[in-house]
């Protein structure tokens, strides 16, 4: 059983990406500038932007962080975007996830220029993704294919099985794994909370992707043996023994699967540390022009 280090795996990528950067440097171009809007203080979103924050200093880039209360309007927020698509030291920038309620998300992601669309959340970016053009993919299916693609596993012809049905990571993910494509040309279904046998489904499965945010989900009983299981999930759940109070928690009931499958990622380490890595290569290509 091979356990996928996401985290090495991410360690490698951002190295790769920093000896670019410090190429293109060395050429006279400027650094990758990436921008990340942030709202309120939910907890998970301040952990999530001060890794990217992070990962940029890791890769040689320029970071600025746009901070607003929890309070602002939706004008305001559109204005700081119609501000960012507009600024040329911005090669591209994110609005982090979930925004507070009374803004709609949709508006906001349609509002961003396509091109400066690192997360690849805008319509046109799904829409090129779908279609197999050139585009931002977004970051968490992005960085799932590259662990796969860097641990050699095959995925043609394979029946992958996708649980969730989110925007962020089930729909696209279940896209790239049918794409053709290697990895790729995978044969793919999708179960989400309206799906009755999703057992018996996960049990035909060569490969698993579980992205619910439902901790445990994935037990022993539902995964083939020799299967490869990739878990999305970080559910925080409370935790006494930690300093923060609380643990990640996968969808992968880890300890039981972990030793009937071929390969597995483990939470934390797995897919998590990949998913900002797609977002450092993304603002690369757009630094570099490379699709739009
Ligand atoms: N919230 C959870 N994941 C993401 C992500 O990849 N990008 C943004 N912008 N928000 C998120």
């Amino acid at each position: 059983m091979t356990i996928i280090d996401g985290k090495a795996t991410a360690t490698a990528i951002k190295q790769e990406i920093a000896a670019e950067v410090a190429a293109r440097v060395a050429a006279g171009k400027k650094r990758p500038h990436l921008a990340a809007v942030l709202v309120g203080h939910d907890g998970g979103s301040e952990t999530y932007v001060a890794h990217k924050v992070k990962a940029c200093e890791e890769c040689g880039f320029t970071s600025t962080l746009i901070r607003r209360e929890a309070d602002v309007t939706e004008a305001e927020l559109l204005e700081i975007v119609a501000g960012l698509n507009a600024d040329p030291e911005i090669d591209g920038y994110i609005v982090q996830l979930p925004l507070p309620r009374h803004i709609d998300e949709q508006a906001i992601i349609r509002a961003i220029d396509p091109s400066k669309d690192v997360d690849g959340f805008h319509p046109v970016n799904v829409g090129r993704m779908s279609l197999g053009l050139p585009c931002f993919l977004s970051a968490t299916p992005a960085g799932i294919i590259e662990l796969l693609r860097r641990y050699d596993i095959p995925t043609r012809g394979k029946h992958c099985v996708v649980l969730g049905r989110s925007n962020i990571v089930g729909k696209p993910v279940a896209t790239l794994m049918m794409q053709k494509a290697e990895p790729g040309n995978a044969t793919v279904t999708i179960c989400h909370s309206s799906t009755p046998n999703i057992k018996e489904i996960c049990l035909q499965a060569d490969i698993i992707i579980a992205a619910l945010g439902q901790p445990g989900f994935v037990t022993a009983d539902m995964v083939k043996p020799g299967a490869v299981i990739i878990d999305v999930g970080t559910t925080r759940v409370p935790d006494a023994t930690k300093k923060s109070g609380f643990r990640l928690s996968g969808d992968v009931d880890y300890a039981n699967v972990a030793p009937i499958c071929s390969a597995i990622t483990p939470v934390p380490g797995g897919v998590g540390p990949m998913t900002i890595c797609s977002l450092m290569r993304n603002t690369l290509l757009a630094a570099e022009k490379a699709l739009y």
